[in-house]
């Protein structure tokens, strides 16, 4: 008689991530979903999001609310459970974290804008370094692996160079200063109670459902209004921009490869571009757009290309969309939402 092997015997493995209805987190936890890993996502909704939309001006309110609420709606049809938690709770954290009892924990909870934090560091302190310790402090003895989003604002000045995650770190201001904190706690969590970690450095990101005013963003939302479009210093610096599927497939890689273990990646499309190089696509779509260049700000580091070399070798992550194909991509995107929002 022919025996019955149940199919599927692997346990599906659990992911849960902190600050996962952010811009990255959103995305992330689909993605993984997709993966068929069991995710949940905690968030307390308060910091780029829900709870403080109506500080934003009436017109971006109305946009945000409707990309927001977008959000939720991907997360509730793909059945991931949402759990709305302040972070900073210590006690609140322990008691999630014991219930789901994940496999991996992936820590986003932050203030994740260098201005942002430069306005505001008690804040910035609190949801990122607060929430983040929480965390640790939570899985310390389980030992679950904690992956953990630095920031390649972490390097300060590059200096024309390409960085690689050995180069001496030296950021600018509090949110660098703060992202290498993190990454020092970390890393003393691993080396007092041999939590496994993994931690990422990610850069100028992009991509759909984003609410966090960086540049990429702006861009597109002034042309769609037909305002001007400013920018700091005159165009020609370069930064690493990166479409937000190559680096949630790195996030992914990171979940599954046993050597992304203690480890640091810098998890970039790998081939920084002037940012005259995106008003020019910008152009392309929007005929008559008009540019002024302003003083650059001294508190924004110098920046480049991220190298990926490591990431490459180790997760073989190989990054697909450059601004050609994702900035397009997104373009087309937000005519479509801001038309129909
Ligand atoms: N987007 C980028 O370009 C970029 C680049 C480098 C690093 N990062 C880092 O990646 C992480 C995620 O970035 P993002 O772009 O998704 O940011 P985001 O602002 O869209 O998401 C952060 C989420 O964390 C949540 N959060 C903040 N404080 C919390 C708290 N106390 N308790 C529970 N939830 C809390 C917020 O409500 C928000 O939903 C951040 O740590 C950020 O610094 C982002």
């Amino acid at each position: 008689m022919q025996s019955y092997k149940p199919k599927n015997l692997k346990k599906r493995k659990k992911i849960l991530i902190i600050g996962g209805i952010g811009f990255i987190g959103h995305n992330l936890a689909i993605f993984l979903k997709k993966k068929n890993f069991l995710v949940y996502v905690l968030d307390s909704l308060s910091v780029n999001n829900l709870k403080n939309v109506n500080e934003k001006l009436p017109a971006e309110r109305k946009l945000y609310k409707s990309i927001l609420d977008s959000r939720i709606k991907l997360l509730k049809n793909n059945k991931i459970k949402m759990i709305i938690q302040d972070a900073r709770n210590n006690k609140k954290i322990f008691q999630h974290i014991n219930k789901i009892n994940p496999d991996t924990v992936i820590h986003l909870a932050a203030v994740s804008h260098a201005n942002k934090s430069n306005k505001d560091p008690h804040q910035t302190f609190d949801n990122s370094l607060r929430t983040l310790e929480n965390t640790l402090d939570a899985i310390k003895d389980k030992k679950k692996h904690i992956i953990y989003l630095s920031s390649s604002m972490v390097y300060g000045n590059f200096d024309g160079r390409e960085v690689k995650e050995n180069e001496v770190c030296n950021p600018l201001g509090i949110y660098g200063n703060l992202k290498l904190a993190g990454e020092m706690i970390v890393k003393s969590y691993n080396q007092v109670f041999n939590i496994p970690y993994t931690i990422i450095r990610p850069s100028a990101l992009y991509g759909e459902r984003c609410v966090s005013r960086r540049v990429s963003q702006i861009f597109v939302e002034n042309a769609l209004r037909d305002k001007k479009i400013v920018i700091n210093g005159d165009g020609e610096e370069k930064l690493d921009f990166t479409y937000i599927l190559d680096l949630i497939n790195g996030i992914y890689l990171c979940c599954i490869k046993s050597n992304a273990k203690n480890q640091i990646f810098n998890l970039t499309f790998g081939n920084a571009k002037k940012i005259n190089d995106l008003i020019k696509l910008i152009k392309k779509n929007f005929k008559n757009i008009k540019v002024e260049y302003q003083k650059r700000d001294k508190l924004t580091p110098v920046r480049g290309t991220l190298s990926i070399k490591k990431a490459k070798r180790y997760l073989n992550y190989k990054p697909k969309y450059s601004i050609m194909n994702g900035y397009v991509r997104y373009i087309n995107w937000y005519k479509y939402h801001f038309k129909n929002h």
